[in-house]
């Protein structure tokens, strides 16, 4: 029988759920980094479904306030098609109604859309990851760019809000602890926030600009740093400039998943300044 209990960030559970994410989605990344941080942000909102004491499958959404995001489904790939990865989705959306969250958002891998339209959710755009393969940098911006610091924080998560549609302080905080010389922002003419992103080991994330010149800036700044392996942008297909842009400046998109919406009447982000999200976990 398949049981639930939440997720927690103790060693033991993050590295249930490292196995849990290697084995659904193939891959030897570490994930408990971002484990600890996405539970951090939100402590009841990741669960893990065991069966015979042993954990098969988990999922998480963080909440911000007007929607949430819904990430990290994996069921363990020898449990995969027989019903667990439903059971574990009509946990956490039960949940999320019961919290009255009025809109829930995910990115879909193929294996998990047809799942998701039977739980109600449309697909709404897509979101790519962009990859950059060009082997020299673009030269630096000619406009003027900063350093985000704690002093500036306040005025980019106020400009962060409307655009991300909801209340992401707390990643933003731990973003900038995490990486406190690698996020840059612009201004306009009025000294008022014009886009920010933040330059990590390998994501130019997030990525947020009014303009696309505003853009353009910042991205030509984010690649001056240098970085692990080559960055990635995850991108929505819908914003036509971020893709020219990415494309003209040598990203190659081969990844993407389906954009999918349950709940409310409109999209709540505005696309047209959404450069890139932070992650396919929590938006
Ligand atoms: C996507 C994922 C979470 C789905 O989990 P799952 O446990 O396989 O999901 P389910 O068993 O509930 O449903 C999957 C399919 O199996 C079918 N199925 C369910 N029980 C079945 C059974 N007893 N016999 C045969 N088929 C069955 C479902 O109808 C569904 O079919 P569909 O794809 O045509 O809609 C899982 O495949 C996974 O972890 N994939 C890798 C990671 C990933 O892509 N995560 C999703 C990110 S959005």
């Amino acid at each position: 029988m398949l049981t639930f209990r939440p997720l927690t960030p103790s060693v033991d559970d993050l590295a249930a759920a490292n196995l849990l994410l290697q084995s659904a989605f193939q891959a030897d990344s570490n994930w408990e980094h971002s484990l600890r941080r996405y539970i951090g942000f939100q402590p009841d909102g990741w669960i893990v479904a065991e069966e015979n004491g042993q954990p098969v499958a988990m999922v998480g959404a963080v909440e911000y306030g007007t929607y949430a995001y819904i990430g990290m489904m994996a069921v363990h790939e020898s449990q995969q098609r027989r019903g667990i990865g439903m059971q574990v989705m009509e946990q956490i959306l039960a949940h999320l109604d019961r919290k009255g969250c009025p809109i829930v958002l995910l990115d879909a891998t193929k294996s998990g859309v047809g799942l998701y339209n039977k739980l109600g959710f449309t697909k709404m755009g897509v979101r790519a990851v962009f990859d950059y393969r060009a082997s020299t940098p673009p030269p630096p911006p000619d406009q003027p760019y900063y350093l985000l610091t704690a002093a500036n924080l306040e005025e980019v998560i106020a400009f962060d809000r409307p655009i991300f549609g909801g209340d992401r302080r707390r990643l933003l905080e731990a973003q900038l602890e995490d990486h406190p010389d690698r996020g840059l922002l612009t201004r306009g003419a009025n000294g008022e926030i014009t886009g920010y992103l933040f330059a990590d080991e390998r994501r130019l994330a997030p990525f947020l600009a009014s303009t696309p010149q505003t853009a353009d800036t910042l991205l030509r700044a984010g690649l001056q740093f240098s970085f692990n392996a080559l960055p990635g942008v995850i991108a929505p297909l819908q914003n036509k400039a971020a893709v020219d842009m990415l494309v003209d400046y040598g990203f190659v998109s081969l990844r993407n998943c389906a954009h999918m919406q349950r709940g409310g009447s409109a999209h709540p982000q505005q696309i047209d300044k959404l450069y890139g999200q932070l992650s396919y976990a929590v938006g």
